[in-house]
């Protein structure tokens, strides 16, 4: 074996933790095609929209994407053929299977319930069915698993306020069904800080907050989403523009969750070499490496991995730090967080073992 396949070898059985990855983002263009079918859905015209002629000149697109917003109308047009519970649950099970496969351990996943409301989907049906994923993944796979409830920037701050309101009514956040808050969608037009009075009330009942900012924004948006009480920043690769901020977030050990072939796909980076993994090392900020929208951007986690690896040839060490930052900054309990960190360190002390 080459020295990079032993690597890839090493990045694959090391334990991750994944804490930035849609579910409606792993909607492959078959099981979009599929369930379009099945539901009766009609997907738009390709007299219209050509890209949707099948499943091949769907996926041909998908490497053409222009920018986040071009990127975002596939992504909304895709998740309009989920229908029922079951459709919901089967689409986590299909991100759950490949990620078990590419040693993912703990998985905190986004899901969109305000752009499903609006075609008239239930939020229990949302809810009920990812949730089933979920609890599938952690009885068959030994996964454990966190749902994060995500906003949109596209839509009204009342429609976001709304699910707010019906998670709260559920007591989804006391029943531990949803674990977290984070928002995503575009990111330069609306106003950076219009969470501000859901996020507000969300840190009085202490729900763990993300946010998406510094990935197409500059680094005024994760200034806001940190003064609005994100504890976690879902991108954040602009922090390299301002030294100040970098070293404040390396201080408090603020969590990125970095996604380097989303940022490729999207055109925030020309390539992985571009993406400040280094400067993020060196400066002593904590992140972790993520899918964002594996069945759009070319790669589930382990890609990303080897992505990066090819990119900016990391040592065994700096990938012992990477994933053990992983999961001290996981929303799980410690003991948890010991049970990983104890995983990590057996497969590391193999690897040295086997290479010497
Ligand atoms: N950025 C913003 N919103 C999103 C993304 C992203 O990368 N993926 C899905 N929704
Ligand atoms: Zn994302």
């Amino acid at each position: 074996m080459c020295q990079q396949d032993l690597l890839h070898a090493f990045l694959k059985g090391l334990p991750k933790c994944e804490h930035h990855v849609h579910l409606e983002g792993c909607m492959s263009p078959e099981l979009i095609f599929q369930l379009a079918k099945r539901n009766g859905i009609s997907l738009p015209d390709p007299a219209v929209q050509p890209a949707f002629e099948s499943v091949e000149t769907l996926s041909t697109r998908y490497e053409h994407f222009s920018s986040l917003d071009d990127f975002l109308h596939f992504y909304f047009e895709g998740m309009a053929v989920l229908c029922t519970e079951q459709d919901f649950a089967d689409l986590a099970w299909s991100y759950f299977e490949i990620a078990h496969a590419d040693g993912v351990h703990h998985a905190e996943v986004f899901f969109d319930p305000q752009v499903h409301l609006d075609r008239g989907i239930p939020y229990e049906t949302i809810v009920g069915g990812f949730s089933e994923g979920c609890k599938r993944a952690e009885r068959v796979l030994g996964l454990s698993t966190r749902l994060i409830l995500c906003f949109v920037r596209h839509l009204p701050v009342a429609s976001a306020k709304s699910v707010y309101d019906q998670l709260i009514n559920a007591q989804h956040f006391e029943s531990g069904v949803v674990h977290g808050l984070g928002w995503s969608s575009s990111e330069v037009g609306p106003p950076k800080d219009m969470f501000r009075d859901i996020y507000a009330l969300a840190r009085e009942k202490n729900i763990p907050l993300t946010a998406h900012a510094g990935e197409e924004g500059d680094p005024t948006y994760i200034s806001t989403a940190l003064e609005l009480g994100a504890t976690r920043i879902d991108h954040g690769i602009r922090l390299v523009e301002d030294e100040e901020l970098m070293q404040r977030i390396a201080r408090q050990g603020t969590l990125l969750t970095v996604c380097p072939l989303s940022n490729v796909r999207l055109r925030c980076v020309k390539s992985v070499s571009e993406v400040p993994i280094r400067k993020f090392l060196e400066a002593g900020v904590k992140f972790s490496i993520n899918s964002d929208d594996p069945a759009y951007f070319g790669g589930y986690i382990l890609d990303n991995y080897c992505a990066v690896q090819d990119a900016h040839n990391l040592s065994i060490p700096e990938w012992r730090t990477i994933a053990e930052n992983s999961v001290q900054e996981s929303w799980i309990e410690d003991s948890r967080k010991a049970e990983l960190l104890e995983k990590i360190d057996v497969h590391v002390k193999k690897h040295l073992t086997l290479s010497v």
